[in-house]
């Protein structure tokens, strides 16, 4: 048992557009799977390997709504039960394959690795933003090698962003405004505000697209994560004093502004790999396509930057095994996100997690 993520959640394992009359294979959580999409278009997850000698499903071949092993023929359907043997009449009743619960929402494909009985359709995080017509995007999957955690911490600290993006996003601005950190039993929020600055390139960028405007502004990043692995962030530009930030009990006023999500959601494969899926969604200039193309390849632009700092703190990490960790005051969303993932997973192993291998968090001495 891995002591790096629940199993009783609900994980992206594709983008809706990857899977098709096709076998893909995918690893969640350690678990090899296969996806396909039945005749009548909907998803179904099996586990890969075969009941008989355990090769792989995806290597076999998918018929009507049937998968058959590439191996010696045995037949499953989408529930995962055998229906042909080669040579035989009676099929053993034992004969099959762990199928998984699914849901198709919000643009992804999500899988449940836990216990089937607890999977609730209620609880697919909130990514509604990826296919609601009030806003244009489109995404990526990556596949990053690091602890899933490694990327929420990153997103949950966008101070980053004036060391890592500064071609784009970043600006001394970011690194310096106050922040407040807060949190619920499933969500952790960082909220910072960044009054009348000059607009980094990307968003004056957007602002002329989106409102013919330029000029000071009041930025904002609200980082929101969900438990155990997805985080919306409702970033944007408003003129300045226009009534965006939210004062004196009034509600914010984004009207003179240009308001993006970017929607991200990790999942393990393995305790040092991860699907990182991402999408870009924006509530202005909705009809322009070519609009949401350069924003999807200017966005995997600056993720590619994060993967690089990722991928070498990962292995940094693992070549200083006894490296203990202090937070600084930029790391309160992330503590608050770990807190909530390590109580999602000591209240499935009922308490007896083993220590930490990888980043243990301790309060600053
Ligand atoms: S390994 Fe699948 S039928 Fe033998
Ligand atoms: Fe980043």
């Amino acid at each position: 048992m891995s002591s790096t993520f629940p199993l009783n959640a609900w994980y992206a394992c594709a983008y809706d557009v990857e899977v098709g009359r096709e076998l893909l294979a995918r690893t969640v959580c350690q678990r090899k799977l296969v996806l396909f999409r039945r005749v009548d278009g909907t998803p179904a997850i099996l586990e890969d390997a075969c009941w008989h000698r355990l090769l792989p499903l995806s290597k076999g071949r998918l018929d009507g709504d049937e998968v058959t092993c590439g191996y010696h023929g045995l037949v499953y359907n989408a529930d995962g039960r055998c229906t042909r043997m080669p040579s035989q009449e009676t099929i053993n009743p034992s004969a099959c394959v762990r199928s998984f619960p699914v849901v198709e929402k919000h643009r992804f494909i999500w899988v449940w690795p836990g216990e089937a009985a607890l999977a609730d359709p209620a609880l697919v995080p909130d990514m509604h933003w990826n296919d609601d017509p009030a806003w244009a995007g489109d995404g990526k999957m990556i596949r990053v090698k690091c602890d899933y955690r490694l990327v929420l911490d990153n997103l949950m600290d966008l101070t980053h962003e004036t060391f890592v993006h500064g071609s784009s996003i970043g600006q001394q601005a970011v690194a310096e405004a106050p922040f407040v950190a807060t949190h619920g039993d499933r969500t952790a929020t960082v909220t910072r505000w960044m009054e009348n600055i000059d607009p980094p390139p990307f968003w004056a960028s957007q602002l002329r697209h989106g409102l013919g405007r330029e000029g000071q502004v009041d930025r904002w990043q609200i980082i929101r994560f969900e438990a155990p692995a997805t985080i919306a962030i409702d970033v944007g530009v408003a003129l300045t004093g226009t009534g965006a930030i939210p004062r004196d009990g009034k509600d914010s006023d984004r009207s003179q502004g240009v308001n993006g999500y970017v929607l991200n959601t990790i999942t393990p494969e393995t305790e040092t790999t991860c699907l990182y899926f991402w999408a870009f969604a924006r509530n202005y200039a909705l009809a322009d396509q070519r609009l949401t193309h350069e924003l999807r390849e200017g966005v995997a632009r600056i993720f590619r930057e994060d993967e690089l700092i990722l991928e070498a703190q990962q292995q940094a990490i693992l070549d200083h095994p006894d490296h203990r960790f202090y937070n600084l005051n930029i790391d309160a969303g992330s503590m608050w996100m770990r807190r909530l993932i390590d109580r999602m997973i000591e209240r499935e192993t009922g308490g007896t997690t083993p220590p930490q291998r990888v980043i243990p968090l301790r309060p600053a001495a």
